[in-house]
Order: structure tokens, then C-alpha cells, then sequence
């Protein structure tokens, strides 16, 4: 048996580098004042619909969608957004504070074709600001997507945008239509169909064919209201002031329709044809449209396939070291009793420590702690702990350090924590 296509195991070995980017993820939006929400992988169909749009390409061709044995439509969420913002007017979160600042963290589902970068369950790191239309908060939360780049040791290159509102779009929509009329019979079905449906998509079409009809297309910056390109004005300065460089690209459109005015990417050529790590934009009518208060709100999600996928073809996904801190090794049966009762008191105290159960040969045990990357191994032989005695090995340095042993498992795992994290004593 395997498993789905575009499905896939995160297996032991790279667990590490997911656990150090969510763990640096986690830390980065705490520092700027998010608080985690957990929400559920099954909503209502309707949900996805109404916010991602019906004519994307998401909620037309990609979503897992199904009838549950009570006869309702049920979606396994293809992305965040939809369904924080679900829980936001659900439990009335904006009562907490002027502005709700919430992360959630999770697989997301979306049948595309899979390849490099892109699956079927990919995870995403996403983060959503509710409650200012301010273009500091636009800024600030980029900044936020930049630092954890940074922290992470990744670089990428910003893009952003800005969709307009509700004043200004129609205008550009037209003028974009007109545009596209005169080229219907030059372009892909997919593009006429959309033209009708969703002309703004139009323009990220992936047929290079449709591409060269669209150049010289209007874009949607030169139809900005007046309130609309303040706001982008002022978002770029703001990213000025932090020192943040970015392009104005100002045909990205994006793949769901929710977004008014600010939009932005994080791209990278290290990942062939999938090229953005994050993205996100402001999303200032949809709180209402999903039946909740007036507020605007803006967010951005990173995908961690990639995040990791980046970082090891940059450094092998290193990260802090994976090594255990103690091996106990035994000779004899009365030690390796003694090591067993030992390794657990090591193990209440904090150690990272483990041992052969069996009792192999030293030899062996010997290869086990190299192997585990232990940093000592205590070596405990049936002649030295009748003594009162057991061998400290520092397995970088080699150094040996006869310490005493007392029957007292706690008190000696006591001894032993001091003398391998010095800073504890
Ligand atoms: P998105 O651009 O659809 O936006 O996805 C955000 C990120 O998720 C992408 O940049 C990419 O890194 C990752 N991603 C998307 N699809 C896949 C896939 N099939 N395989 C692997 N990684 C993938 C959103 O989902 C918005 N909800 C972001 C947002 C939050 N906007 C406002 N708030």
C-alpha cells in the first residue's frame, strides 16, 4: 500500500527542521501578537464558496468536497482564511481587543497536480490581523513575513499590489474587458471562460500564448480611487521606513478572490515552477460577507513543504542538533539494572538520555551512543559500581571522569545533569 498521490509521510528524519520552523514561526508571530487558534479541517462547502470565490480555481476544480452521512456538503479546507475568519464571528472575538491578531497552523487540501512544492495535503503557517484598515498594520504584517524569512536564514523576494475596493475595481474591470474583447479568438478556452467569470484571473493564465496577448493589458494600479492609491502609497513607505525592499508588480492577481487593495508574494527561483514560499493580502470586505461585523482585515500564509524544501537544498534542512545527551552504557547484569532505573531518573530530570535494553557487548553500546550523536556516555561496569564508581565519558572531547555513585537513582541523576549542563548547576 502507498500513500495518495500528492499525499505524503514527514518521516522521522525531517521532523526536525518542521519542528524548527513552526517552533520559529510560533515565536516570530508571538513577538508581534498573535495568539494560536485551532480550527477544525471540515467546513460546511459554502464557506470556501463564498469567500475564495465561486469562480477561482480552487473552488471549481480543486477543492475535496463531499457528502457526509447526514447529507451535508463538507469541504476539507484548501486554506486557512476562510475558516479563522468563520471562528473570529462565530465565537465574537473582536470584542478582545481593538485588533485580533490569530495564527493557526495545519494541513490544507487541494487537488492540484503534484510536483516539486506543490501537493495534495500541504501545510501551511497562517496568519490573519482583523480590525485596521491602516497601511501600518499592511507593512507591519509583511514585516512579520520577513522577519521569520530571515530567522529561518531564507531569503526571497517581495512583491506587492494593490486590487483596489469595491469603487475602484468595476472601472478597471471594464476597462479590462474591453481590453480582453478585442482578443477572444486568440486565447485559450480557459481565458474566454474566464473573461465572462473572473476576467482579473485572466492575467496570471500559464499558456505563454495567452501571456503575449495580454501584454500592454490595463492594470488595475493606473484605476486606483483616490483613497485606494494613498493607501498603497502609504503601505510603500511604510516598508521604506522598516528598510524592507520590495517590487511593485502590478499585475499579480491572486488566486482567490477575497483580497481588496494590498496583496504581496515572497518568491524564490530555487523551487522550479512553484516560486512563492508566503503570500497574502488585505481582505477588507469579507468579514461582512461572511455574515460578521464590518471589519477589515489583512493576513499572509507560508507553506512549510517549501519553507523545508528550501532549506535543505540550502544547508541539508540543518538545524539545531538532533544528538541525545547521555548514553548509559552497562557491563553485566546487576549495571545494567542499575542503568535502567538510572536512565529513567535521567529522563525525569530533563536528560536526554537513552541505553541498549538488551545489555549488547560495550563494544556495541559503544556504537549505539555514536550513532544516537550522544554528547557523554556513562559507562557503568559491575566492578566500578561495586566500588561506588561509574565512568563520565565527554564522547567530543574524549576526557574521562571517574564520578561517585550513590544508591540514590534521583540524587545521582542529579550529579550527572550538573556535570553535562554546567550551566544548571
Ligand atoms: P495561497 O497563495 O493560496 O494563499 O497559499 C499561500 C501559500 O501556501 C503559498 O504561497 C504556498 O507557499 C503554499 N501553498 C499553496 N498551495 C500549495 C500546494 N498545493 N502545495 C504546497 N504549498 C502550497 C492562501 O492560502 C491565503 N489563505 C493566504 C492568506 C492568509 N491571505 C490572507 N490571509
Amino acid at each position: 500500500m502507498q500513500a495518495l498521490k500528492g499525499f505524503k509521510d514527514i518521516l522521522p528524519d525531517e521532523s526536525p527542521t518542521w519542528q524548527w520552523v513552526e517552533a520559529t514561526a510560533r515565536s516570530v508571530f508571538h513577538r508581534f501578537g498573535f495568539g494560536e487558534i485551532k480550527v477544525p479541517i471540515l467546513e460546511k462547502t459554502e464557506l470556501f464558496a463564498r469567500s475564495i470565490g465561486e469562480a477561482t480555481d480552487i473552488v471549481e476544480k480543486e477543492m475535496y468536497t463531499f457528502i457526509d452521512r447526514n447529507g451535508e456538503q463538507i469541504t476539507m479546507r484548501p486554506e486557512g482564511t476562510a475558516s479563522v475568519l468563520r471562528a473570529f464571528i462565530e465565537h465574537n472575538l473582536q470584542a478582545r481587543q481593538p485588533l485580533t491578531k490569530l495564527y493557526t497552523i495545519g494541513p490544507m487540501f487541494r487537488h492540484e497536480r503534484p510536483q516539486k512544492g506543490r501537493l495534495r495535503q500541504f501545510h501551511q503557517m497562517s496568519v490573519e490581523a482583523i480590525g485596521s484598515d491602516h497601511p501600518r498594520l499592511d507593512a507591519e504584517i509583511i514585516a512579520m513575513a520577513w522577519q521569520l524569512l530571515a530567522e529561518l536564514g531564507l531569503s526571497a523576494s517581495l512583491q506587492i499590489n494593490s486590487l483596489g475596493c469595491p469603487a475602484c475595481r468595476p472601472a478597471y474591470r471594464q476597462a479590462l474587458l474591453d481590453f480582453l474583447a478585442a482578443r477572444q479568438d486568440k486565447v485559450c478556452d480557459d481565458c474566454k471562460r474566464r473573461s465572462a467569470t473572473n476576467p482579473l484571473r485572466v492575467l496570471d493564465c500559464k499558456s505563454a500564448h495567452c501571456q503575449e496577448q495580454y501584454q500592454g493589458a490595463p492594470m488595475i494600479l493606473d484605476h486606483l480611487c483616490a483613497g485606494c492609491a494613498e493607501h498603497f502609497a502609504a503601505v510603500k513607505s511604510s516598508l521604506d521606513q522598516l528598510g524592507i525592499p520590495y517590487g511593485v508588480n502590478g499585475f499579480m492577481v491572486r488566486g482567490l478572490d477575497y483580497y481588496t487593495r494590498t496583496t504581496f508574494e515572497l518568491l524564490t527561483n530555487a523551487l522550479g515552477a512553484q516560486s512563492a514560499v508566503g503570500a497574502g493580502g488585505r481582505y477588507d470586505g469579507l468579514i461582512e460577507q461572511l455574515g460578521g461585523p464590518k471589519l477589515p482585515g489583512i493576513g499572509f500564509a507560508m507553506g512549510m513543504e517549501r519553507l523545508t524544501l528550501l532549506l535543505e537544498q540550502q544547508n541539508g534542512g540543518a538545524t539545531p542538533s538532533q544528538g541525545i545527551d547521555c548514553f548509559v552504557a552497562a557491563l553485566g547484569d546487576a549495571a545494567l539494572e542499575r542503568a535502567f532505573s538510572l536512565l529513567h531518573a535521567l529522563r525525569g530530570k530533563g536528560v536526554k538520555a537513552a541505553m541498549d535494553l538488551e545489555g549488547k557487548s560495550l563494544k556495541s553500546q559503544m556504537k549505539q551512543a555514536d550513532r544516537l550523536q550522544a554528547r557523554y556516555t556513562l559507562i557503568l561496569g559491575e566492578e566500578e559500581l561495586a566500588k561506588g564508581e561509574a565512568m563520565l565519558r565527554d564522547m567530543a572531547t574524549k576526557a574521562q571522569e571517574n564520578i561517585s555513585m550513590s544508591a540514590d537513582n534521583a540524587a545521582m541523576a542529579t550529579t550527572i545533569l550538573t556535570k553535562i549542563h554546567p550551566e544548571q548547576k
